[in-house]
């Protein structure tokens, strides 16, 4: 069983980085830099948000993080994004989800510039990557196809099976993983809350990606031999053996299911740090246009 290292694997994708701002910047060019708008104070939107703050301090691009309070008005938010839209110094933003339940979230995300959605949310730019269009790809997603491509997995071919339908991960999974590319060309099942016999399904995937948000629901009676597993999944469960007092549990039980993969994302250090990277990526991409 090989793991896919999403921690070292970030690490050397935002060395890379580095190095090509560093060359931009010295030679003249602009700083990339990334805009993100935080609504309210949820702890984990709040540590996704500054651990991508971080990160772009660590490669060398500016960033800006627009905090607004839970009761911001939707009006207020869509001002805000027309203001970041119209900031020529600013290549990429970025509004943390979820929003407050008062705020229609296709709303916002439908106004964000799509030359400026590095998150790669906006229907325009999830059309561009439905038709295999050069487009910013959703950050976790195209995280998932770089552990693939640069630990040479096989997916041309293979039976693909995603559990989960979400906008951010599942739906643009599947429609990435059956492209006509490299990683993809797989024959892809989508399965949801309303799909029949799992399980069944499941036992016939030769890629698995689960990301459903339910603790180790992956266990070894439902996976076949040689099976390669990408788990998206992250929920925090209080622990004492951690001095924080919590630990993070993949969708996929791991200990469980690990001498039966050919590769497999542990949880944490998988997809997740995966994610940021991407975003950079993306910032970066948008800088040079
Ligand atoms: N919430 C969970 N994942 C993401 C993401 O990738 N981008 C944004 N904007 N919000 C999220």
């Amino acid at each position: 069983m090989i793991i896919l290292d999403g921690k070292k694997t970030s690490h050397d994708i935002k060395e890379e980085i580095a190095v090509e701002v560093n060359s931009i910047v010295s030679s003249g060019g602009k700083t990339p830099h990334l805009s993100a708008i935080l609504v309210g104070s949820d702890g984990a939107s709040e540590t996704y948000v500054n651990a991508k703050v971080k990160a772009c301090a660590k490669v060398g691009f500016q960033s800006t993080l627009i905090r607004l309070s839970e009761d911001v008005s939707e009006e207020d938010l869509l001002a805000e994004v027309k203001k970041i839209n119209d900031n020529s110094d600013i290549d990429g933003l970025i509004v943390q989800l979820p929003l407050p339940k008062h705020i229609n979230e296709m709303k916002v995300t439908e106004a964000i510039d799509p030359k400026k959605d590095v998150d790669g949310f906006h229907p325009s730019n999830i059309g561009r990557m439905a038709l295999n269009l050069p487009t910013y790809l959703p950050a976790t997603p195209a995280g998932i196809l770089e552990l693939l491509k640069r630990y040479d997995v096989e997916t041309s071919g293979k039976h693909c099976v995603v559990i989960g339908r979400s906008h951010i991960v599942g739906s643009p999974m599947s429609i990435l993983m059956s492209r006509n590319n490299i990683p993809g060309n797989c024959t892809v099942t989508l399965t949801h809350s309303r799909t029949q016999n799992l399980k069944g399904i499941t036992k016939t995937a030769d890629i698995l990606i689960v990301a459903l948000g339910k603790a180790e629901f992956v266990t070894s009676d439902m996976i076949k031999e040689g099976v390669c597993i990408i788990d998206v999944g992250i929920t925090r469960v209080r622990s004492d053996k951690n001095k924080s007092g919590w630990k993070l549990l993949g969708d996929v039980n791991f200990e469980d299911v690990k001498e039966k993969c050919s590769f497999i994302t542990p949880v944490p250090g998988g997809v997740g740090p995966m994610t940021i990277a991407m975003l950079l990526q993306n910032t970066l991409i948008s800088t040079k246009k």
